[in-house]
């Protein structure tokens, strides 16, 4: 706990008791070995955002191929008063799933400060120590920030929080994270997100919109190998935390899109046949010539897929905010409750 003053609290939420079973080597342990053991194999992609893979994943955003960090950061540039017309009526918690890029939030931050907005910051993330860095990056950048903390999953996080302020929320959801997920996945996350908010509540999602595939190869695929090098890092994370034994020579990136399903996926694929020995999980797994692991979904949206998937999951479209290449949306929704859909948490 970092609390220089009253303007910043930083709570640690106890996870659900599910949750405690198991530590977190072994969830990763037992992970690995489900996905490895699987006909077509995968890793899950939350394994890939270790230090390194953060650190990574901040220089792909920086890549003049990897656009949607760009459009989405010039998105919000020009949006930043039409975002504050939906909440500058009612003191309101901003509150955001992950801790942030920074960059982005620091836009917003920014400018609901010149402008005196009541209202507080309150980044949800389930990493003490990415909570902690935030912290001190807002130190610096913005000492009279009101900020509440919370080190937690998002669901339990939005639920304590709500349980202790009356505020409207605004959930920013940025950077087209929600991309990762299935499209029954993504319905499955936002109809919880709903359920954990009030009537009237905001919430902001990222969407990387279709285009041109070249350009998602491109995106996905860059000529420096970084992304190569973000994926190849999982299989260093099971070496170093579990006694893995990949040999990074023997595996190469490929990201490739599926046009039937609107997704980048990225696997390894493996380049010989080879046995490859885990310790923690006491076995080796076998993979023939050019067999892949999967390892991560991009989706791509078109803008009529986000209005219906809105509908579905309970919300109501207030605005689509663009980039000028019309590449991203954010996309701002209400939360519609009526008396007997309320949820009871
Ligand atoms: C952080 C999940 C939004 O899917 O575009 C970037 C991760 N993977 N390049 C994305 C990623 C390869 C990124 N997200």
């Amino acid at each position: 706990m970092k609390t220089k003053d009253k303007n910043r609290q930083m709570r640690v939420i106890n996870p659900g008791e599910s949750l405690e079973r198991f530590g977190d080597l072994e969830e990763f342990a037992i992970d690995v070995l489900v996905g490895l053991s699987e006909i077509n194999k995968k890793l899950p992609s939350k394994y890939l955002y270790d230090a390194e893979g953060s650190r990574l994943f901040k220089e792909i955003t920086r890549l003049m191929e990897y656009y949607p960090t760009e459009c989405e950061r010039e998105t919000l540039e020009n949006n930043k008063d039409r975002i504050v017309s939906h909440v500058a009526d009612e003191p309101f918690n901003l509150v955001e799933f992950g801790s942030g890029d920074g960059q982005k939030t620091s836009l917003l931050l920014d400018h609901f400060l010149k402008l005196d907005l009541d209202f507080q910051y309150a980044p949800i993330d389930i990493s003490q120590s990415a909570m902690v860095e935030l912290f001190d990056d807002l130190d610096q950048k913005f000492p009279s920030l009101r900020v509440e903390g919370i080190v937690s999953e998002y669901f339990s996080g939005i639920r304590w929080l709500n349980n202790r302020s009356d505020r409207k929320n605004l959930v920013l959801f940025l950077g087209s994270n929600i991309g990762n997920f299935s499209h029954a996945e993504a319905r499955i996350f936002l109809r919880n997100l709903w359920s954990c908010l009030n009537n009237g509540d905001l919430v902001l999602v990222g969407f990387d919109l279709k285009k041109d595939i070249e350009m998602l190869l491109k995106a996905y695929n860059d000529s420096e190998g970084v992304t190569a090098k973000f994926n190849l890092n999982i299989l260093t994370r099971i070496n170093r935390e579990l006694g893995g034994q990949f040999d990074l020579s023997k595996f190469r990136h490929f990201g490739t899109y599926d046009v039937f399903t609107g997704a980048m996926e990225s696997y390894l694929v493996s380049l010989e046949r080879q046995e490859v020995f885990i310790e923690e999980i006491g076995r080796s797994f076998s993979f023939r010539p050019w067999e892949p692991i999967h390892v991560e979904y991009s989706y791509k949206y078109l803008q009529s897929d986000i209005e219906i998937l809105a509908k579905e999951t309970g919300f109501k479209v207030r605005e689509h905010l663009h980039d000028s290449k019309k590449y991203f949306i954010d996309s701002i929704w209400e939360v519609k409750k009526t008396e007997n859909n309320n949820s009871q948490g």
